[in-house]
């Protein structure tokens, strides 16, 4: 059964209380488009970039990792196309002053102040300008990179002769991204700062129809990730683009998309990108970025398969659907791989003093092996209150028959169901359960 959805209001509660993601400089009012993270959803980011590192490079022998620098010769983004491109329409009001995106308009009123005083539309580019060094003319501007992908593309002929690797394989990239979006908003859905996960899979350029078939590979391939974390199926689908709203270099994309709580939006991206970008840099650069097969001695421009999504918006739809109100608790049904602590270690009482060690030597025992919390404070329901919303899928209670029977209580974060556990068999116990 689908849970209910809870409200964004509900989310970002719990995010801000809990320790997941707080406003950036809130001392000072905040800044619209940033965004921190908090103890708990530092370990949660963390472990979200792990997954898909693990399942997109470490698990796979076709896939490399990379990690290229966020500001980048300011050629780069010309011959991307992002100099002249990578731009939304907006409009300004001119009473109330406030800008919109112009494809989010539904009229010529404005959605703040209701008067008929747009400008009408004008092109903006997302990406953030500045300096390198100390001379602040047009020979020192770049970019913020507002993708990672660039970096795989011109870098592409030093990763595959160092890796020795031929067409089809990948090159895998997690890092920040910055685009100054006209409209940042719905949290973390939409922000000004954020990191991407991309993955270049570079395949030869013909026949297309393998192309195509890599395509729908890593679209069936994504589509499982998603599950495996516990996304519930229903609350996702893909979308293909077809006709004008493809891009003109592209001969296939897919989306997959998300059911928030606003409606059905973006999660993920998984693009055909053919020759196009490999093609730009070569020209632009003068340099031959074209791969060589010893082997067959066929030299080609390999076209590109591209599944691209952002950290902190897998973060966000994880927070989303793990979320559950029930009439005593919120508990978050996160995976056990995205959960921040996978156990909670609990002394019974504060004031035995036996009791407080074996649960303190307990906890750092684990700690080695899965990342662990020790909570002592308040009673042990605010304790299991606490980590039901935050996801920590077992707690473990130290007592007073623990310092006789050398046993504790495991309390499962979904069922709520307590089983007694020998010491000396509880690292294997709670292995076997995560
Ligand atoms: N290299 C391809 C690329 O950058 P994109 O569709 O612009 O493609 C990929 O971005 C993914 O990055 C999106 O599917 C979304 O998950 C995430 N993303 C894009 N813009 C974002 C923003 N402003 N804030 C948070 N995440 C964003």
């Amino acid at each position: 059964m689908t849970r209910p959805k809870p409200t964004m209001e509900e989310i970002t509660a719990l995010a801000k209380r809990r320790g997941f993601i707080f406003p950036s400089s809130e001392i000072y009012g905040g800044i619209n488009g940033f965004w921190d993270y908090g103890p708990v959803g530092v370990e949660l980011k963390r472990n979200v970039r792990e997954a898909w590192w693990r399942d997109m490079v470490t698990l796979r022998d076709d896939v490399v990792g990379i990690e290229t620098s966020l500001i980048m010769h300011p050629g780069v983004w010309r011959a991307s196309g992002h100099v002249e491109n990578f731009t939304d329409m907006m409009v300004d009001c001119k009473t109330c002053k406030k800008r919109f995106r112009a494809d989010h308009l539904t009229s010529d009123q404005c959605p703040s102040c209701g008067n008929r005083t747009l400008t009408e539309p004008r092109a903006f580019n997302l990406m953030f300008r500045t300096y390198v060094g100390a001379m602040e003319d047009a020979t020192s501007e770049t970019y913020l990179r507002p993708e990672t992908a660039q970096g795989m593309f011109v870098d592409f002929k030093l990763a595959y002769q160092a890796a020795r690797k031929k067409p089809p394989f990948g090159l895998a990239q997690i890092g920040k991204a910055f685009r100054n979006e006209i409209t940042p908003g719905n949290f973390i859905f939409r922000s000004r700062e954020f990191e991407l996960m991309e993955l270049e899979f570079f395949v030869p350029p013909e026949p297309a129809e393998e192309g195509l078939r890599w395509h729908r590979y890593w679209v069936d391939e994504r589509l499982r990730w998603w599950h495996s974390l516990g996304v519930q199926p229903e609350r996702l689908r893909r979308h293909e683009y077809s006709g004008a709203d493809l891009a003109h270099y592209s001969s296939a994309t897919t989306d997959l998309e998300y059911d928030y709580p606003f409606g059905w939006g973006e999660l993920e991206g998984i693009a055909h990108r053919g020759c196009y970008d490999l093609t730009q840099h070569v020209e632009a650069s003068g340099k031959d970025l074209s791969f060589f097969d010893e082997e067959s001695k066929a030299k080609y421009l390999p076209a590109v398969v591209e599944p691209a999504l952002g950290v902190d918006r897998a973060l966000l739809v994880f927070l989303i659907d793990a979320y559950e109100k029930e009439a005593d608790r919120t508990v978050l049904r996160l995976h056990p791989r995205l959960a921040p602590y996978k156990v909670a270690v609990f002394p019974l009482v504060r004031n035995k003093p036996d009791i407080v060690e074996l649960a303190a030597k307990i906890e750092r025992s684990l700690r080695p092996v899965m990342r662990t919390v020790f909570d002592d404070s308040g009673n042990v329901g605010k304790r299991y209150y606490r980590q039901d919303e935050i996801g920590t899928p077992y707690c473990v209670t130290v007592d007073y028959d623990s310092l006789q029977n050398n046993d504790v209580t495991v309390r499962d974060r979904d069922s709520k169901a307590q089983v007694r556990v020998s010491i000396d068999k509880l690292e294997e116990h709670l292995r076997g359960q995560l």
